[in-house]
């Protein structure tokens, strides 16, 4: 090959490596990694052992605390001398360890403020909910104990009746352990890495300034990162600390068996990032430093760090310490050793001792809330784009999907609805009337939702800029002035919601008299505010910009977005009196988020490793709180082929936020763009749903009663299923249906793991299928498959209307699937789908079983019935059971008696579904004429 030929093939090569989807992805370069992070750089470089600290002086408080301080070993004879020798992290750091009811563990750990440290290190507000420090108990039982081989004693006090917590005095260690077997369940500090930077005068000639790119962060006051280890024992895997793109179980990113990829520590730091990979430990939109772990022997527990400054963790791989000389632990291979490493805040963090995984998000819960209750037109489909130009093609696409008989609840406006983006403002020649446009499509059900970003265009003549401005309600540069930075609308200010006086200001906005063509069929959407700033650090906001109160950026990052989020649904409550439940769709998020609505997975790529990571990234979400997530069907960047825009909608129809979007330089793709048979493909995936909604609904509510999430890795229901730990392509709608994606193209045969002994029933056809087993079956073009466990009963509504909303009073459909015992169980919960009134009692909670061949349906907890509110509700009357359906029934059962009324029933062979084609025909006990809402029992004769 001569020099110009093989010029030619280089240039050729380059120029289709620049067109490869890898180079247009995401832009590295922009950000950092842990080696450009020098606290994750000092912190990653440490030895195990290297914390020479101790406990000493360790007393019961006051308040009923643990309370000790921490010493560098050496320092220990100098303790009594007052003041303590003033060197570089010498001070003594003060302990506090508290307990509360079931079984949580607390420690913190920061300076001492009678030692004057020259600023209070931050401590994030407003996350931990105030029921949660009523639960404190006040310790009381303290004894003390030589552990292994110590010389030292260790403090140990009751957690609850099966476990304890131990502080371990010399080497420094926190852990709770098994009462009887005293075998660890969790640690801190374990393998001694634990450090923490205290805050310091600099010393001359010091630099604390630290580039990245063209930026430089002022650092004022100098390092203060802390950083420790975190063990978790008896564990199979872990998983958490969302947002990642990335399987379900973490992978280790340290020590033998590190994947190509994930040498970098997970990152949580609130990222805009462009293109993000499916395959990733980079931060994303989102951050919740909340882990768990599982293990077939020991079960479930959690490791939560308050904490909203950037964070990084590393998941070391068994044996990562082997041939370190200061090992504390054996190598063991069901601990899982993991190091957290903070740029700066305090040490505030809890133990979540399980045992089961339910247990466990239980407890996570209780201490940054259960999930709201969102309406329950939020909880069926959203047709989304970014734009539905105007209001013609907001009539357009309203009216086409009626045409084509495919259901929809809202429709959104992205930011070009806006004029020129100054939220809370429409774009007068596109949407001249908004109102008008909210209202007709609500005389249908529907609703609409608007985007409302942080960035506020810095323009005289746009009320919000002038109040904000004028207020002084801006987030501030390291200098003092407006901090100004590059958002969607040009030059832009960001509020500053960490404010409680700014969010109230932000909430008021909302109001009808204020966003002036908004309607009570109006809800919000948040976008960029993790914040995104396009000309700043890393597409964000400068760490050393200033929030109220003096508090830097850097040390509550993690935590704007949350506090936008939370102005916003506070603003939807003020608006509707406070008893019109919110709906505000986030972006960005932290622990407590779920409290003030949905999330999503922000800017995905429309291809079918996208489509797969959805799974393990909603299922994540929903581990740590945030039960009510999606990710964008179809895909937000490119142009989904049909088949995988098909497949995605099957899938998509399953996450408990079920929204289609897409960017606006991708190609129009409603439903019914495809041709016909991709209509109907995704009619009947979107149908799928709304046949679900009472039992999604009623999963909702357990969500919100007790933290459980909507979608649950199969883990979460066959706790000790150790081939369940490592599939995240499968999950569990609820406890009830088990759903398995399809994730490649022209698939023709899809494999499926059913776990547990009982059987399961293919929820479109009925055919049974033995648990335990893996099967290889037939990928078909109508659906993804699905299952109803056996020992279940589904509550549906088959009825196919324009919208939710149109099918309050549509009777339901009980489908019963018998176990080996020929028993069954199931739920449904109803209440008015809108206001706060099922606070009240106004609810209705029906519990089903069926055993002996009697089906009874009775009140599972306070029952409605007696309220005035529910009986004025207009949810209910008309509530009837139209359809039974008994799958595992002889088929030698023929007729049925309800009671009461002694009325009786023809049990009859009818389709499991309302689709067209049915073959398979199944017991059906059709128009037994009870109300939904009654207490009855039908026996099988
Ligand atoms: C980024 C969001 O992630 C995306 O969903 C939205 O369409 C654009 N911003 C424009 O608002």
């Amino acid at each position: 090959m001569n020099n110009s030929s093989s010029n030619r093939i280089l240039i050729l090569l380059f120029s289709l490596l620049l067109i490869s989807p890898l180079a247009l992805s995401w832009k590295k370069d922009e950000f950092r990694n842990c080696d450009q992070t020098p606290f994750c750089k000092r912190a990653r470089s440490r030895k195990p052992g290297a914390c020479n600290l101790i406990a000493t002086g360790v007393a019961i408080s006051d308040d009923g605390d643990l309370t000790a301080k921490l010493i560098p070993r050496t320092l220990e004879n100098n303790e009594a001398q007052d003041p303590p020798i003033e060197k570089d992290n010498s001070k003594p750091l003060l302990l506090t360890i508290s307990v509360y009811q079931d079984g949580i563990f607390r420690f913190k750990i920061d300076e001492d403020p009678s030692l004057n440290p020259p600023k209070k290190r931050f401590e994030v507000p407003d996350v931990i909910i105030d029921e949660f420090s009523s639960k404190k108990l006040y310790l009381q039982r303290l004894s003390e104990e030589k552990i292994d081989n110590d010389s030292e004693y260790s403090s140990v006090v009751y957690l609850d009746d099966d476990y304890e917590g131990v502080l371990r005095h010399d080497p420094f260690e926190v852990f709770v352990r098994d009462r009887v077997s005293k075998k660890r369940v969790l640690s801190v500090n374990s393998n001694g890495l634990f450090d923490f930077e205290q805050l310091r005068e600099k010393t001359e000639g010091e630099d604390w300034q630290e580039r990245f790119r063209s930026h430089t962060d002022s650092r004022p006051y100098g390092p203060q990162s802390i950083s420790f280890d975190v063990s978790f024992f008896g564990a199979d895997f872990v998983s958490g600390i969302p947002e990642h793109a990335t399987s379900l179980a973490l992978k280790p990113t340290r020590g033998p068996g590190v994947e190509d990829g994930f040498s970098e520590p997970y990152r949580l730091f609130n990222l805009d990032v462009f293109e993000y990979l499916h395959e990733s430990p980079f931060g994303l939109y989102g951050s919740i430093p909340f882990m768990i772990s599982h293990g077939k022997s020991r079960g479930t527990s959690g490791f939560f760090w308050l904490n909203a400054a950037e964070m990084q963790i590393d998941v070391f791989g068994s044996g990562w310490n082997a041939g370190e000389d200061k090992i504390m632990l054996p190598v063991d291979e069901h601990r899982i050793d993991t190091l957290w490493m903070s740029e700066a805040g305090v040490v505030d963090a809890f133990f979540f001792v399980g045992p089961g995984p339910k247990d466990v998000v239980k407890q996570y819960t209780s201490v940054t809330g259960r999930p709201a209750m969102p309406q329950l037109f939020a909880t069926a489909y959203h047709q989304c784009r970014w734009n539905y130009r105007d209001e013609e093609d907001v009539f357009g696409v309203d009216s086409k999907f009626d045409e084509h008989d495919i259901p929809y609840d809202v429709l959104w406006l992205d930011i070009e609805h806006t004029d020129g983006k100054r939220y809370f403002t429409w774009d007068k020649i596109l949407f001249p009337n908004p109102a008008e446009m909210q209202n007709k499509l609500a005389a249908k059900g529907r609703h609409m939702v608007t985007i409302v970003d942080p960035h506020i265009k810095r323009d005289d003549a746009y009320h919000i800029h002038k109040e904000a401005s004028d207020n002084g309600y801006y987030v501030k540069e390291a200098n003092g002035k407006d901090f100004d930075g590059w958002c969607w609308p040009g030059s832009s200010s960001y509020v500053d919601v960490v404010n409680p006086e700014i969010r109230s200001w932000w909430a008021d906005k909302f109001s009808y008299d204020q966003y002036v063509g908004s309607t009570p069929s109006l809800y919000i959407w948040n976008d960029m505010n993790e914040p995104s700033v396009f000309n700043g650090p890393e597409v964000s906001m400068p760490r050393d910009a200033l929030h109220y109160g003096n508090v830097e950026h850097r040390e509550l990052h993690n935590a704007y977005g949350y506090y936008f989020h939370m102005a916003s649904s506070n603003g939807l409550l003020k608006r509707g009196n406070g008893n019109d439940r919110p709906f505000v769709l986030s972006r960005a998020f932290f622990p407590g988020s779920q409290r003030y609505g949905a999330i999503w997975t922000g800017d995905n790529t429309a291809d079918w490793d996208h489509l797969r990571v959805s799974i393990p990234m909603v299922l994540t979400l929903g581990l740590t709180g945030i039960i009510f997530s999606g990710a964008d069907v179809g895909g937000f960047f490119g142009n989904p082929e049909p088949e995988l825009l098909v497949r995605w909608y099957q899938v998509g129809a399953y996450y408990p936020f079920f929204r289609a979007h897409a960017h606006q330089d991708t190609k129009r793709r409603e439903p019914w763009l495809f041709g016909d048979r991709n209509t109907e493909l995704i009619r009947e995936a979107i149908h799928t749903r709304y046949m679900y909604l009472p039992y999604y609904y009623t999963l909702f509510r357990e969500a919100n009663l007790t933290g459980t999430p909507v979608l649950r890795p199969l883990w979460m229901e066959f706790p000790s299923d150790e081939e369940t730990f490592s599939n995240d392509e499968a999950f569990m709608v609820g406890n009830s249906l088990l759903v398995q994606g399809i994730y490649t193209e022209r698939a023709k045969k899809v494999s499926v793991y059913l776990p547990g002994e009982e059987s399961w029933y293919d929820a479109r056809t009925g055919t049974t299928y033995k648990g335990g087993k893996r099967y290889k079956l037939d990928a078909t073009e109508e659906s993804i498959p699905a299952f109803q466990r056996a020992g279940t009963i589904i509550p549906r509504k088959d009825r196919f209307r324009r919208s939710s909303t149109q099918m309050e009073n549509d009777p339901y459909t009980l489908v019963i699937t018998l176990n080996s015992s020929k028993e069954a169980e199931g739920e449904l919960y109803i209440d008015d789908g809108k206001s706060f009134e099922f606070q009240q009692g106004a609810y209705v909670h029906r519990r089903f079983t069926f055993s002996s061949g009697k089906l009874t349906s009775s009140s599972l907890s306070h029952s409605a019935a007696t309220n005035t509110a529910v009986k004025s509700s207009t949810v209910l009357p008309g509530s009837t059971v139209e359809r039974i359906i008994l799958l595992g029934l002889p088929s030698s059962a023929k007729s049925a008696v309800v009671e009461p009324g002694k009325q009786k029933v023809e049990i009859e062979l009818g389709p499991l579904t309302m689709r067209r084609g049915q073959t398979h025909m199944y017991p059906t006990i059709r128009k037994p004429n009870v109300r939904i809402t009654d207490d009855w029992t039908i026996q099988i004769l």
